[in-house]
């Protein structure tokens, strides 16, 4: 058989479909509601409730062509790409799952059907090997009896260092979770046959590949420590296309199948390689892969989590693309091809072409402009390095200063057969880390040290005041019983209106009071199920279980509330203009103004911004009536509320309606009654934070107006400066603009005029000693380069001269000494110049004929002056003599 790529997941898709299984489609190569992973990294992540129990689903056997990552966490194979013919950052996992359906007989049964029926893939038996766990009996004996492999093929595989599990065969999805003991099937890429397991296991890595991993799925792992038996047994199977593919297509090594060859091809077009073997080109063919299934998925590059193994793995691209001698930027353009050859699987990748290009070229642009410095740095320390050691202090300054992730670098070293001090690396990084930290130490005080376990009802949808009852209350982070005028702490209840600050929203101010008792809340924060409310008592003293009443300040909420309602609208309308992949990235809301970053990687052109705000005055000039509704997190979906699915959320959700059509969103932040009440939304500024994100900065109602007041009164204030009326300003400064330039003109001319008349003074002052001319003056004021200018023509008029010019602007001085070549060998201008800056505490540098510097000690220059000339006077004679 010698069927493409694509025939091949379908293969296996109709194998199993005709076993009774359902075909479902690949699931996001994010795990959403999985907090465990940073990315899918097997077939049966979609499924892990299911295998744990906690959920049921409604089809027992599932078979997928799983899109999947690993690139960190428990399966990182980033390292091992292009250097091993099988790893890759993203690959497909052909896998089909049985949910307390058919167990450990029926999953090899089908197993060893697809792979040797002529029928399937018909895959000689005896090319075929076989792993166990080895207290696995009953899966040996399935495949020794049943299935008839010779059972010196059929290899046992232990625990490592003696810990219970701790084998290649058994399988976990991460730290904790599913996982069980599995059997491994391994195809044989040797020629001559061998029959004992001892050659098996010493060739296990060349000349075996594992081609399919089944896995039976009897426990979960809850920590380190603990695993548990599942009441439910269940199959988890994987085999990898791109490996199955390259048995199916008769070839080495997973680079030589279609798919990679069609994109090395097009790689080694860009580059002047002939040898489409060479490593480069195999490196970046896997990494664009991973790059587009990543971006398709809304990731951005960053310096966080997910954007930061995106921004590492398009780097490490680039450095190869590089390597090869690619000059121009090509990674955006195999976006093409690779969605021409990954048949059915590129459908995520056409509908998010464009935007999988663009983020790529931006990435591509900013590195370029540091990848030749950072490398010229990188190889002048590989070449000084003695013990093949990189510092981690070069390390930290490729990372810090030139974007080069720590990867790229250990990357280049090991081409190099260097190693990276990684100690010392991550010492200044953790360095760096908390320097940045100081700056949010107050608040961290707040927030992390205080943990509490209870709950707080939020009446603050509907009313500013209510009555309370308190219910522990913090002093300097510590439990208290009672808080004592003039101290600040924060304060829990059981009841508020005060709303926590979550979802963008700034926690609310207002005051806690009772007959004799009051207290300031500067801020309010979520604690868990709970909020604090942050501040200070001016007014006697609080107690647990004390009556309270809480009140906000109304007009700051109001305030808050026009900008949370505004950020939805600002939201529906960038999705409507933009498109849809506008998904919102941060957000800040306000009693001032509201922020919003938002996935975009055009620049935003003032006529769109305009538009954005014309829509969004529209909408608030139809008065739109805002509703919220609790739904099941299903039922919001079906409505397509937006929401950020990296959060979890309750199954029951407050969903935020502004019509039925216009904007629907989860979120538990306050809003208006009325889109009417925003009164007026006006966009302050725009910006690019990073690639691929920008950040529009608004505000609203009086806070709006009051922004265009400060407009209106600054062109005011420039029409008066400038006489004359608003409407004539433009007009005004370019006229100012062109008189200032032909001013400027004139300066020139009379200074280059000035400056010759200078210069005959100058020679007719001029002391001689032993026939040299020695020149010095002092100016005032003076443009420093028609200094240079004067020093010039004194060198050629005088042929034989010694030039210090000083210009004092401000009590900051410039200097320039010049000194004739024919002099060079008594006096230089640099020696002058050390001389000077020594005694003056300034800086200066420059060469034998010419040399300039500067300073701020004014007062003694003439004093130096005359210093000078003494020591030149002695130097010219010590030689002459
Ligand atoms: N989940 C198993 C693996 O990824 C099948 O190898």
């Amino acid at each position: 058989m010698n069927k493409t790529t694509n025939e091949i997941r379908q293969k296996f898709l109709n194998f199993f479909e005709r076993k009774g299984h359902v075909i479902l489609p690949s699931s996001s190569l994010i795990p959403h509601n999985d907090s465990t992973l940073l990315f899918t990294n097997a077939g049966m992540n979609q499924f892990k409730e299911f295998f744990l129990g906690q959920k049921k689903i409604c089809y027992p056997r599932i078979a997928t062509a799983q899109h999947c990552l690993r690139t960190g966490g428990k399966h990182n194979d980033l390292d091992n790409v292009g250097y091993t013919s099988k790893h890759h950052t993203f690959f497909e996992m052909l896998g089909n799952f049985s949910f307390s359906d058919y167990f450990k007989k029926e999953a090899i049964e089908y197993a060893w059907e697809l792979l040797t029926s002529k029928n399937w893939f018909n895959i000689p038996k005896n090319k075929l090997w076989i792993s166990v766990y080895k207290d696995d009996y009953e899966t040996y004996e399935i495949w020794a009896n049943i299935i008839q492999i010779p059972t010196e093929r059929i290899i046992k595989i232990g625990d490592k260092n003696q810990s219970k599990y701790n084998s290649d065969n058994f399988w976990q999805m991460s730290d904790t979770g599913p996982c069980g003991p599995s059997t491994e099937i391994f195809y044989d890429y040797g020629d001559k046959p061998i029959t004992n397991s001892v050659e098996f296991l010493e060739n296990k890595n060349d000349r075996f590949i594992e081609i399919w991993n089944i896995v039976f799925i009897e426990f979960n792992r809850i920590s380190k420590t603990k695993i548990v038996s599942l009441p439910n047994k269940s199959i988890d199977t994987g085999m990898g296309l791109e490996r199955i593919s390259a048995v199916l297509q008769n070839v080495n090594s997973n680079y030589d199948i279609d798919i990679f060859q069609e994109l090395i091809k097009k790689v080694a077009l860009f580059s002047c390689v002939k040898d489409l073997n060479n490593i480069s080109l195999k490196i970046i063919a896997d990494h664009i892969r991973s790059c587009a299934y990543i971006i398709a998925e809304d990731i951005i590059p960053s310096n966080e989590n997910r954007g930061y193994v995106l921004r590492r793995i398009i780097r490490r691209a680039l450095r190869h693309g590089h390597k090869i001698g690619i000059k121009k930027r090509f990674f955006y353009k195999l976006v093409d091809v690779l969605i021409q050859v990954m048949g059915t699987s590129a459908n995520i990748l056409k509908e998010k072409k464009e935007q999988i290009e663009e983020i790529l070229k931006t990435e591509e642009i900013q590195f370029y402009q540091t990848l030749d410095k950072g490398l010229k740095i990188l190889n002048h320390e590989l070449k000084k390095t003695k013990n093949t050691i990189l510092s981690g202090e070069t390390a930290f300054y490729l990372y810090d200063t030139f974007g080069f992730p720590i990867d790229l670098t250990a990357d280049i070293c090991r081409e190099r057969n260097i190693k990276i001090d990684y100690i010392n690396y991550k010492l200044l990084k953790e360095k760096q880390k908390k320097q940045s930290n100081i700056k949010n130490k107050f608040h961290k005080d707040y927030s992390n040290t205080v943990i509490i376990n209870d709950t707080c009802l939020f009446e603050g949808y509907k009313k500013h005041k209510t009555a309370s009852v308190i219910k522990h209350i913090f002093v300097k982070n510590q439990a208290v019983q009672e808080i004592l005028i003039n101290e600040t702490g924060i304060i829990f209840l059981d009841t508020t209106t005060f709303y926590g600050e979550s979802g963008g929203q700034v926690g609310d101010i207002g005051e806690l009071y009772h007959k004799n008792s009051r207290f300031i809340v500067e801020d309010t924060k979520k604690y868990g199920n709970t909020i604090g409310h942050i501040g200070k008592i001016i007014l006697g003293k609080m107690q647990i279980n004390d009556n309270v009443y809480t009140k906000i300040d109304k007009n700051y909420r109001h305030s808050i509330q026009l900008n949370h309602s505004a950020t939805h609208l600002l939201h529906a309308t960038l999705r409507k203009i933009f498109g849809k992949n506008v998904h919102q990235k941060g957000s800040l809301v306000n009693s001032t103004y509201l922020r919003f970053d938002f996935s975009y990687s055009k620049p935003i052109k003032l006529s769109e911004i305009q538009e954005i705000e014309h829509i969004i005055n529209m909408k608030i000039r139809d008065n739109i009536l805002i509703k919220t509704k609790k739904l099941t997190l299903e039922e919001a979906k079906k409505k397509n509320a937006m929401c950020l699915f990296e959060n979890k959320y309750d199954s029951i959700v407050r969903v935020v309606f502004i019509n039925n059509d216009f904007s629907i969103e989860l979120c538990g932040g306050t809003h208006t009654k009325r889109t009417g009440d925003i009164g007026l939304f006006k966009i302050t500024s725009q910006s690019s934070i990073s690639s691929g994100i920008k950040r529009i900065e608004a505000k609203t109602g009086q806070k709006a107006i009051d922004y265009l007041h400060e407009k209106d009164n600054n062109i005011k204030d420039i029409s008066l400066i400038l006489n004359c009326n608003q409407y004539h300003i433009k007009e005004k400064i370019h006229q100012i603009i062109k008189q200032t330039k032909e001013l400027e003109k004139k300066i020139i001319n009379f200074q280059q005029q000035e400056s010759l008349d200078y210069v005959k003074t100058l020679i007719k002052h001029a002391n001689d000693i032993k026939g040299i001319k020695f020149i010095s003056n002092i100016f005032y004021n003076y443009e420093h380069k028609l200094l240079r200018i004067i020093v010039d023509k004194l060198k050629k008029e005088l042929k034989k001269t010694i030039v210090i010019l000083i210009n004092i602007v401000k009590n900051r001085f410039t200097i320039i000494i010049g000194v004739t070549e024919n002099l060079t060998n008594d006096v230089t201008a640099i020696s002058i110049m050390n001389i000077i800056m020594k005694k003056i505490h300034g800086n200066g540098g420059g060469k034998k004929e010419i040399a300039e510097g500067g300073g701020i000690n004014t007062k003694q220059l003439p004093m130096i002056l005359n210093h000078i000339q003494l020591w030149i006077n002695t130097q010219l004679k010590n030689k002459k003599e």
